[in-house]
């Protein structure tokens, strides 16, 4: 199924009639509206004016496209700004005031900004509850962008002194579970605590982590209550959100999905691929600067899938070059095309573009859309043209899973530790877990993102790279799966509040694996060091642990370190439940120790070439060619049968 993002209240009326005809035309479904548009909706407060919205909406459906209404609520108009300078957030660094004249002036813990976004929730959510047009709700926009979870407000201040007594009871509490006598840094009420900005030095990790642990949860109040406000007036209709990923939204996207129907997400590969791997060397970079990296976008998607509850939206795909990446390339010819029946091999339901019409003015201009200024036909107009028939003729059931036996485990308080403590400079959360899951892709398999209360029993395989805090429930549940878990360097090294494991690290995963970390070292990433491994050298650096084996319990060596400086010490092992990886590797290395234990664990994988990714969904297999040539190669599961794919072209073969 196919949307778009519209904005009409850009244009002339004159221009909604066609638009929306022509919407129709290109075989549009879905119509998104409204998410910038709270001061033409409430010029002064109470003041609403919803005509213009209203003729809209009955243009769309006179040409029967259903109508997706978001809540303004990412751009808070000057007069609400004006009554209440309390929403506008701080920044972290300076502390000085984020100004209005963009988007997301607004701080999660201001109390004037919670009553009036609700407000003007409420207000729509009952206007629109009953109209026929209007299907589904998407909440806010790509919320938490642009830096916005963390605020060094006073209200932010205010609020996380709320949070901690509620969560720490006496200062007492909080002194010892944080550990304030390091530095002198004892409390001795709620009402002396600062934000962890600005200090001197570092401050103090455990506080550190529940600020961000704070934050977090400021931004889940606030869309749980938008949930909860829409969804008594409008029975019947959907909600969504457009999400970024965890890394960018600092928060915990798990919780901020979870009432919602699905999940959608904001499809930019170019913008992304230019700025994820900005320090890549210009012919590595120049390789992908049109097309996107292969595993970027399903990195993503992947996700999105694992905190949906049924399959996602793609609420905006990129249509051409956007305006925000260091430099802003256009996508070479297909594209566009290939991005769309990526996100839907990869469990994507409905596929959005962003957006109908190029803007004419305002910091968007140089952004494509399906139509330019001129009202012509960008490439984008052709291609999806031409996906809307491949899709249809393929048949394939958009309700239906992806059923991957490979899970990465992702979670949002680890990535925070992750961030807090680098320890090397080069320990770069989503880079490792990027790696991982590249590697993995290239090994040919779908890979599900799962969290740590996620149940397991679907999985020959749970991979996880970067969980320095793990919880019991999740060992527990580990020791019982049949499934073996691959845990990454730091794996177990922290308490929930941020000290030593006390039994060394992995900590509470010796429960696993009877091992012990003696020593850990970070080294540049340039720095490469070698590793045996079954009798070849591989490469490690970056993050390099020291591993004991405590007692003879069936645990075995997979790889050490053989620098003359590192006397053999052992840098991987395994044992029957699991396999614990003390190093980063390159990708090369870590793809050869996956396959290993891919083999040993009698699970299927093949090493594709560079360029090609395989995703499986509804009975059929997707073979994706990210080159600029053709490439032929034989597929294991389909009994050795050659595809031949063309250069960024998708071929789609049925029966796995
Ligand atoms: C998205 C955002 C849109 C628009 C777009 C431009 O992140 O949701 O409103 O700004 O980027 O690429």
């Amino acid at each position: 199924m196919l949307g778009v993002c519209y904005y009409p209240e850009h244009w002339p009326k004159s221009l909604w009639q066609r638009d929306a005809e022509e919407m129709k035309s290109l075989g549009i479904e879905y119509v998104r509206l409204a998410e910038f548009a709270w001061c033409r909706l409430e010029n002064a407060e109470g003041d609403y004016c919803f005509d213009w919205l209203d003729e809209v909406i009955d243009i769309l459906h006179s040409q029967h496209l259903k109508v997706i209404l978001c809540t303004p609520t990412a751009t808070p108009p000057k007069w609400l700004i004006d009554k209440h300078p309390d929403i506008l957030p701080c920044d972290i660094h300076t502390g000085q005031t984020r100004g209005f004249g963009s988007r997301r002036h607004c701080d999660f813990s201001s109390e004037s900004f919670f009553n009036a976004a609700m407000k003007i929730t409420q207000v729509m959510a009952r206007r629109y509850a009953n109209h026929p047009a209007v299907v589904g709700w998407q909440t806010d926009n790509e919320i938490a962008c642009h830096d916005t979870t963390l605020s060094s407000s006073a209200s932010a201040l205010t609020a996380f002194r709320a949070w901690c007594k509620t969560k720490y009871n006496t200062i007492e509490n909080l002194n010892r579970e944080w550990g304030t006598i390091f530095w002198s840094m004892e409390y001795s009420s709620f009402d002396e605590l600062e934000l962890p900005l600005m200090a001197v030095t570092e401050a103090h990790p455990s506080h550190r982590l529940a600020y961000r642990r704070f934050s977090s949860d400021q931004v889940v109040r606030f869309h749980d209550s938008m949930v909860k406000e829409i969804k008594s007036h409008c029975k019947s209709h959907f909600i969504t959100h457009n999400f970024i990923p965890m890394v960018d939204t600092q928060c915990d996207n798990f919780a901020l999905a979870a009432p919602l129907d699905f999940a959608s997400y904001d499809n930019y590969p170019l913008g992304r691929t230019d700025l994820f791997f900005s320090s890549l060397s210009s012919s590595e970079f120049e390789r992908y600067m049109r097309t996107g990296h292969p595993d970027f976008a399903s990195y993503s998607f992947d996700q999105i899938r694992g905190i949906s509850a049924s399959p996602f939206w793609i609420m905006e795909q990129q249509p051409g070059p956007v305006n925000w990446g260091g430099h802003n390339p256009k996508p070479v010819n297909g594209m566009v095309k290939f991005w769309s029946w990526e996100a839907i091999a990869h469990g994507a339901s409905t596929i959005s573009y962003f957006r109908w019409r190029q803007a004419a003015f305002a910091q968007e201009q140089m952004h494509a859309g399906i139509k330019r200024v001129d009202n012509s036909k960008s490439p984008a107009w052709h291609e999806i043209v031409s996906f809307r028939d491949e899709l249809i003729a393929s048949g394939l059931d958009l309700q239906s899973p992806v059923n991957a036996s490979v899970a990465i485990v992702m979670d949002p308080h680890n990535q925070w530790v992750t961030e807090i403590e680098r320890q090397g400079d080069s320990y770069v959360h989503q880079q490792v877990e990027f790696e991982y899951y590249s590697a993995l892709r290239q090994l040919g398999l779908d890979v599900d993102f799962i969290s740590q209360s996620s149940d397991l029993t679907p999985y020959k395989l749970i991979v996880a790279p970067c969980l320095p805090m793990v919880s019991q429930d999740f060992i527990d549940v580990c020791e019982k799966s049949d499934a073996h878990i691959i845990f990454g360097p730091r794996s177990g090294s922290k308490t929930y509040e941020f000290w030593l494991a006390p039994t060394l690290s992995p900590g509470k995963i010796q429960q696993l694996i009877d091992i012990q970390i003696s020593s850990t070292e970070t080294v540049r990433p340039d720095c490469v060091q070698p590793l045996e491994f079954g009798g070849v050298e591989l490469e490690c650096s970056r993050w390099l642990e020291y591993i004991d084996i405590l007692s003879n319990s069936g645990v075995t060596v997979l790889a050490r370190y053989v620098s003359s400086d590192a006397n053999n010490h052992t840098a991987i092992v395994q044992n029957n439940k699991c396999t614990y990886i003390g190093c980063l590797m390159q990708t090369d290395s870590l793809i050869a120790v996956l396959s290993g234990v891919l083999e040993s664990q009698d699970i299927d994988y093949q090493i594709l070439p560079r360029d090609i990714r395989l995703s499986r969904r509804d009975g059929k297999l997707f073979c994706f060619n990210y080159n600029a040539d053709s490439v032929s190669l034989q597929i294991d599961e389909l009994e050795n049968k050659t595809v031949t794919v063309g250069p960024r072209q998708v071929v789609i073969v049925d029966g796995v």
